[in-house]
C-alpha cells in the first residue's frame, strides 16, 4: 500500500472537524471500522429496510473506547501530563492504558471488584496499568476519581474530559461516509451516556458543514436493570449481564437525554434475555462476535421494530453500533452456550456424530422471528 493511502488514524482523518492540540497524535492508528450490511439479521428480526451494524470491537484495543482515547491522550501530552486516570467497567480501562503506554504516561485505572469482563482486564494489566478493583460499581469508582483530579495533577480520562467527545464523534462521521448520507435511526447502546453524546455531536457537526442533508433518530438502549435514562432517575443498584453498561448514573446523562430528544428518538430499556438473545444472533446469524453491551443495541432495535417505534419500511435505513469485541468477554460465553460435543478419538464414533449433523441445518435459523416476551416499560 502507497505511504500516502495509508489509514493513520481517526484524527489524521478528521482533523478539521476535532479541537485537538496541533501535535502529532499519540495513535494506534484506530477508527476506518466496516460498516456490514446485515440482511439475515434484519429478516430475523422483521425488518424489510437496510440494516448495517458500525463494527467498533475492530478497534485496536477491541473498543471503540480507542477514538476518544488518541484525542484524550494527545492533549494531555500536548499539556504536559505525566499521568491519566479513570473509572471503567473495563474497555476505558484498556483503551486508556494502551495510549499512555504509546504516550510514555503512567495509566491509574479503577474497575468495579469482580464485575469486569476478563478480556478487558487482562489487557488493561498487559498495557501496564496500575488496575485498582474498588469495592463498589462503577458510579462509586467515577466518584472517586472525581475527587482525586481536583487534588492532584492527573488528567481525568472518562467520557467527562470534552477530548474524548471530540474523538467519538468520528464514528458518525464515518458512518455519513460509508453510506454515503446519515442512517434513518441509529441503535446504540448507552451507559454513562459518553458515546451516544459524541455521536450526535458529530451528526450535528456533518450537517452543519454540509455534508449530510438530514440528521437521524437516535435511540439509546440501555440494559433494564440499569436503565436510568429510560426511568427518568438514577438506580443506586444497577445489574445487568452487560457489564459494561452496568451504569445507574450516567455523567453524561442531561446531554444524552438532551441528544436523544433533539434527534426526535427514544431511550428503550432491554431486559437481559433479550440482550442475550440478540447476542446469539449476531454471531450465527452474521458471523459477528460482540460484547453483550454491543448486543444491546440490536435488542433494542428489535424492540423498537416490535413497537412499531420505528416503523417496518424497505426504504429506512437503520445503523447499529456494536462497541465492543467478543473476544472481551468470553466467560459469558461460556456461561450461557453448550460445551462442546466430547469425540472419541475413533473413527467409527466420529462418523456416528458427524453423520446426523449433515442432515439438519444450522441453529438458529434466520426465518424464525423469535416472540418478545414482554414490553420494555411495564
Ligand atoms: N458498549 C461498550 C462495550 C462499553 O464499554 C460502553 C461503556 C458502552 C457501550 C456505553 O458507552 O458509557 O459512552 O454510554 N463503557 C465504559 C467503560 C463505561 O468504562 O469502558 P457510554
Amino acid at each position: 500500500m502507497a505511504e500516502g493511502s495509508m489509514w493513520r488514524g481517526i484524527i489524521h482523518a478528521y482533523r478539521p472537524f476535532l479541537r485537538v492540540a496541533p501535535i502529532d497524535p499519540i495513535t494506534l492508528h484506530e477508527g476506518n471500522t466496516p460498516l456490514v450490511p446485515a440482511p439475515r439479521l434484519a429478516q430475523a428480526i422483521g425488518f424489510p429496510g437496510s440494516l448495517y451494524l458500525k463494527y467498533e470491537g475492530l478497534n485496536p484495543t477491541g473498543s471503540f473506547k480507542d477514538r476518544g482515547m488518541t484525542t484524550a491522550l494527545t492533549q494531555a501530552v500536548a499539556e504536559g501530563a505525566r499521568a491519566v486516570i479513570c473509572a471503567s467497567t473495563g474497555n476505558t480501562a484498556a483503551s486508556a492504558a494502551a495510549y499512555a503506554a504509546r504516550a510514555g504516561l503512567r495509566a491509574i485505572v479503577l474497575v468495579p471488584a469482580g464485575k469486569i469482563a476478563l478480556g478487558k482486564l487482562a489487557a488493561a494489566m498487559a498495557y501496564g496499568a496500575t488496575v485498582l478493583a474498588v469495592e463498589g460499581n462503577f458510579d462509586a469508582a467515577l466518584a472517586l476519581v472525581r475527587r482525586a483530579v481536583e487534588v492532584y495533577p492527573i488528567a481525568l480520562v472518562n467520557s467527562l474530559n470534552p477530548y474524548r467527545l471530540e474523538g467519538q464523534q468520528t464514528a458518525a462521521f464515518e458512518i455519513c461516509d460509508q453510506l454515503g448520507r446519515a442512517p434513518d435511526w441509529l441503535a446504540i447502546p448507552v451507559g454513562n451516556a459518553g458515546n451516544i453524546t459524541a455521536y450526535w455531536k458529530g451528526f450535528c457537526a456533518y450537517h452543519q458543514a454540509g455534508r449530510i442533508a438530514a440528521l437521524p433518530h437516535l435511540l439509546g438502549v440501555q440494559a433494564e436493570g440499569a436503565a436510568p435514562l429510560v426511568r427518568g432517575h438514577p438506580i443506586d443498584q444497577p445489574e445487568t449481564v452487560a457489564t459494561a453498561i452496568r451504569i445507574g448514573r450516567p455523567a453524561r446523562g442531561p446531554e444524552a437525554a438532551q441528544a436523544v430528544r433533539e434527534s426526535g428518538g427514544r431511550f428503550l430499556a432491554v431486559p437481559d434475555e433479550e440482550i442475550l438473545e440478540a447476542w446469539r444472533m449476531l454471531a450465527a446469524l452474521e458471523g459477528l462476535f460482540v460484547e453483550p453491551a454491543s448486543a444491546a443495541a440490536v435488542a433494542g432495535l428489535r424492540r423498537a421494530l416490535a413497537e412499531g417505534l420505528i416503523p417496518r419500511r424497505e426504504e429506512l435505513q437503520v445503523v447499529a453500533v456494536l462497541t465492543g469485541h467478543g473476544l472481551k468477554d468470553p466467560e459469558i460465553a461460556m456461561r450461557v452456550l453448550p460445551v462442546p460435543v466430547q469425540v472419541p478419538a475413533d473413527w467409527e464414533a466420529f462418523r456416528r456424530i458427524l453423520e446426523p449433523l449433515l442432515e439438519r441445518p444450522p441453529e438458529p435459523r434466520a426465518e424464525t422471528e423469535a416472540p418478545l416476551p414482554r414490553p420494555s416499560v411495564p
